[in-house]
């Protein structure tokens, strides 16, 4: 197992370890008795999970005398909001739940949103922690505080940063993944790995599509890896006031193509296609040299993730949603790029040549059709 250490710079009474390892679920009420003294337990999940994960956990729990209330959610995107919150602050009411709980966070990126948000406005903030059971979630979501929910006119419009107490990330419930949720995960995985962590780059260029055997036995490394560019980002930057924004890399075009696929793309593929573009930008713009652009297009490939903007949406339409989101201003959007493999940097980027990088793509997809 690896325990890491979220470090919040600014208070230091509020860092988290981050555990990350096989089998080590068995010894979570051992790490929930070191954090202190609770009143009562909530087990969050969604139906999907509970059977999986949540209710072996349960049982697990309470046979050394941690007793909780499971609460499980509709699974997916489409339970992400407010209403969901509400209905899950009544049923804490109802039991009993007071300062001195403490919600335990048991599923994918979702539940932790919801449960981290929860948990940050019940009665002006409770403790929780996060036991992440997607690759997505272990190496992103369970990381850094930031919790919320979707409004029907967009993601993520509410929320709260709140620290979770402790991120445990048990590789084992990784196996019952579908491989799409896997490659989906591997997108954040070659994130980290592309914007800090070169050594982590060459592992998994050397692994390929051997990585997704959950069996494999460099992922526990790997994951671990992956949290620790996380950690060590948000550590310089806790609330995203700036540095904190290369972790966007391949997010300004992937949530933009999001959109524009009315969100019939997953969220790893539409990183991944806005990451292959960025690095076509980070030749343009920053200086990555094209033996190192066309190594981390190979490693997106090789994982199964797409280094194209798909073929039905034409790449000028992703510009539409740029400026909606208010990332174009002025005529001009702030990009992150990559200056080498590991070294992320803010570029600004007119929107003209944006326009005219974006021809060039749909010319050549026209070309080569
Ligand atoms: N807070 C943050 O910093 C942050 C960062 C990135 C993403 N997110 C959010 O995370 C969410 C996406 O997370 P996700 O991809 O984990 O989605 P998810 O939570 O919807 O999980 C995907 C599906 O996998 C199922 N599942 C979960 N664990 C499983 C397991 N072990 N085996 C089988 N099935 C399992 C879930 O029930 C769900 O149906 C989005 O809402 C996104 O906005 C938040
Ligand atoms: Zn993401």
């Amino acid at each position: 197992m690896k325990r890491l250490r979220l470090e919040l710079k600014k208070d230091i009474d509020r860092s988290y370890d981050v555990l990350v390892g096989r089998g080590i679920l068995a010894s979570l009420h051992s790490e929930i008795q070191r954090l202190g003294r609770f009143s009562s337990f909530g087990l969050i999940t969604d139906e999907v999970v509970k059977p999986l994960v949540a209710e072996p956990l349960q049982n697990q729990l309470r046979s050394n005398s941690i007793d909780t209330t499971l609460i499980a959610l509709p699974p997916g995107e489409s339970a992400k909001t407010i209403e969901t919150v509400l209905d899950l602050c009544q049923q804490l009411l109802a039991q009993g739940f007071d300062r001195r709980s403490l919600l335990l966070a048991v599923g994918g990126g979702v539940v932790g949103d919801i449960a981290g948000f929860a948990a940050a406005i019940y009665m002006r903030g409770i403790p929780y922690i996060q036991v992440p059971t997607t690759l997505l979630a272990q190496v992103d979501s369970s990381l850094g505080g930031k919790t919320g929910v979707d409004l029907p006119s967009g993601k993520n419009l509410l929320g709260a940063f709140h620290q979770p107490r402790l991120v445990l990330s048990d590789l084992d419930v990784l196996a019952s993944l579908s491989s799409e949720a896997k490659r989906d995960g591997f997108a954040e995985v070659i994130k980290a790995a592309l914007i800090e962590d070169p050594d982590l780059f060459s592992i998994l260029e050397k692994e390929g599509a051997d990585l997704l055997n959950t069996s494999n036995p460099l992922l526990e490394m790997i994951i671990a890896k992956a949290c620790d560019v996380k950690c060590r980002v948000v550590n310089r930057d806790e609330h995203e006031s700036g540095l904190r924004r290369v972790l966007n890399f391949g997010h300004t075009l992937g949530h933009a193509l999001e959109a524009a696929a009315n969100y019939n793309i997953t969220h790893g593929q539409a990183v991944a296609a806005g990451m292959a573009v960025a690095i076509r930008f980070s030749q343009r713009w920053a200086g990555l040299t094209k033996e190192e652009a066309a190594r981390a297009l190979d490693l997106i490939q090789k994982l199964g993730l797409p280094t194209d903007i798909p073929e039905n949406i034409d790449p000028q339409a992703l510009l539409g949603p740029l400026e909606k989101d208010k990332k174009i201003q002025a005529g001009i959007c702030h990009f992150v790029l990559l200056a080498e493999i590991g070294r992320a940097v803010i570029h600004p980027v007119p929107v003209n040549e944006m326009r005219h990088s974006l021809t060039q793509i749909k010319e050549l997809r026209d070309f080569n059709n």
